[in-house]
């Protein structure tokens, strides 16, 4: 099929990119004139595992384009996916300015039966605001041939760093439809992936975005919630969200302990699906909690190594790990942003090391001295502190950290370490939950 996509940021590029490794023709629309033609020359604007490979195949195999014109996506293509930003407002709203130009640029466009997807996370009823934009902006011939169309929902369940994985083997897929003919388009594109698809109304799709990322960030602020209180009195979260996870009904995954969650999505989603709630009449508490535990995680994190540091200022701190998280080079929302700042703020000296993301945290940080590895931060440091958990940081050889280091102390935010008798090779070291502060 020809599928056009509008925006190549994250979700867009990596959609466009596995949809024509599934088969399809696709051509990927931006704005950016600069993004364009580094992408028509074959370079991954983003870092994502095996994004690159699979980007050169598809180009060469002339089933992926690149263009910096609405017009001529809408005109190639039957489907067309709508992937731009919805930053956040100041008061938490999904800024959709985007999103309506885009619409109207389609619209504008039209000449025969178009199906318009939306698959940025978007407030509930979004899609039937495009619709009535589509409406109001057809040219005149098409609204007097009266051009059919339709609109859907397809929200992504894509994480960073696994975003390729995730879409070529999804837990589902969802589609929100309000046509037969949108339900069977959207079938077939997805048909080669054999995976169960959940057909519903557009609303639904929209709220199942918002309810699943709203959810998984419940589970972690419950995980630090429980390790706040692990330390308090003596118990090792580790153990505990095992001895839960085995429950079928709760499940393992996302119930890691560390320095809270972070990235473009969880943050800016819960602050949306909040106010969505608000706008809708219902105040969800619930989600407040999450926000406010998420927030405190990182402040007690602080506080910790304030309380063993005992004087911060005039100290050098090694951090290990400034993405939000591992295997990519995003900084959006980082964890490591608001903890750096507050120890600077302490007057501490900050050295830093991560394998992927200087580039980017050299354009957030202000007076943090980057280094080529984790000796490099650890050398002369008063303690190391571990934010982001890096398959590397796993392999670093300790008696050669513990020989370089001012004091031998390791403040681990990701637990990373659990199972590194650290204490015996003459560290002092802290973990997140692990029963040791009381
Ligand atoms: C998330 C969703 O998982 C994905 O489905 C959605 O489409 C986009 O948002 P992503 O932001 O890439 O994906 O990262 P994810 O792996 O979900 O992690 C989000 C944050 O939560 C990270 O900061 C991570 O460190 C943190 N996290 C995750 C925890 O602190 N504990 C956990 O157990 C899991």
């Amino acid at each position: 099929m020809n599928i056009g996509i509008i925006g190549t940021g994250y979700v867009g590029l990596v959609s466009g990119v596995c949809l024509s490794a599934i088969g399809h023709t696709v051509i990927c629309v931006d704005n950016d004139k600069e993004k364009v033609k580094k992408l028509k020359n074959g370079i991954a604007t983003i870092y994502e595992p095996g994004l690159q490979e699979l980007m050169t195949k598809q180009i060469k195999k002339k089933k992926l384009l690149f263009s910096d014109s609405i017009k001529e996506a809408a005109k190639k293509s039957q489907v067309i996916f709508i992937a731009v930003g919805t930053p956040s407002k100041k008061n938490g709203d999904a800024d959709l300015t985007y999103v309506e130009n885009v619409a109207r640029q389609i619209a504008e466009s039209m000449d025969s039966y178009k199906l318009i997807v939306e698959k940025s996370t978007v407030p509930a009823e979004t899609g039937k605001r495009i619709e009535h934009t589509i409406k109001l902006n057809l040219p005149k011939q098409a609204r007097n041939r009266s051009v059919p169309f339709d609109v859907a929902s397809n929200p992504e369940f894509l994480r960073e760093g696994s975003a390729i994985a995730d879409f070529m083997n999804p837990d589902r897929v969802v589609i929100g439809v309000e046509s037969k003919k949108a339900e069977e388009l959207l079938k077939e594109i997805y048909k080669p992936l054999k995976t169960k698809i959940i057909v519903t109304n557009m609303t639904s799709a929209e709220i199942i975005k918002h309810a699943s990322n709203s959810f998984l960030a419940t589970k972690i602020s419950f995980a630090n919630a429980l390790s706040q209180i692990c330390d308090r009195v003596g118990a090792d979260i580790l153990k505990v969200t095992e001895g839960m996870g085995y429950d079928q009904r709760i499940g393992s995954s996302f119930l890691n302990a560390g320095i809270g969650f972070g990235g473009s999505c969880f943050p800016k989603d819960v602050d949306a699906f909040i106010r969505l709630s608000e706008k809708s009449g219902y105040d969800f508490h619930l989600l407040k909690a999450v926000r406010q535990t998420n927030e405190e995680q990182k402040a007690a994190f602080v506080r910790l190594i304030e309380d063993k540091l005992w004087i911060v200022k005039g100290k050098t701190i090694g951090v290990l790990g400034l993405a939000f998280k591992p295997n990519t080079d995003d900084m959006r929302n980082a964890p490591s942003v608001d903890i750096i700042t507050r120890l600077q703020a302490e007057g501490a000296k900050i050295k830093a090391y991560d394998p992927q993301a200087m580039e980017q945290a050299k354009k957030v940080f202000k007076d943090v001295t980057f280094c080529a590895d984790a000796y490099g931060v650890a050398k002369s440091s008063d303690c190391v502190v571990v934010l982001t958990e890096w398959d590397e940081f796993r392999k670093i050889d300790f008696k050669k950290l513990h020989k370089v280091m001012r004091q031998p102390m390791i403040f681990d935010g990701r637990n990373l370490y659990k199972n590194d008798n650290l204490v015996e090779l003459g560290f002092e070291y802290y973990g997140i939950g692990r029963g040791e502060k009381s």
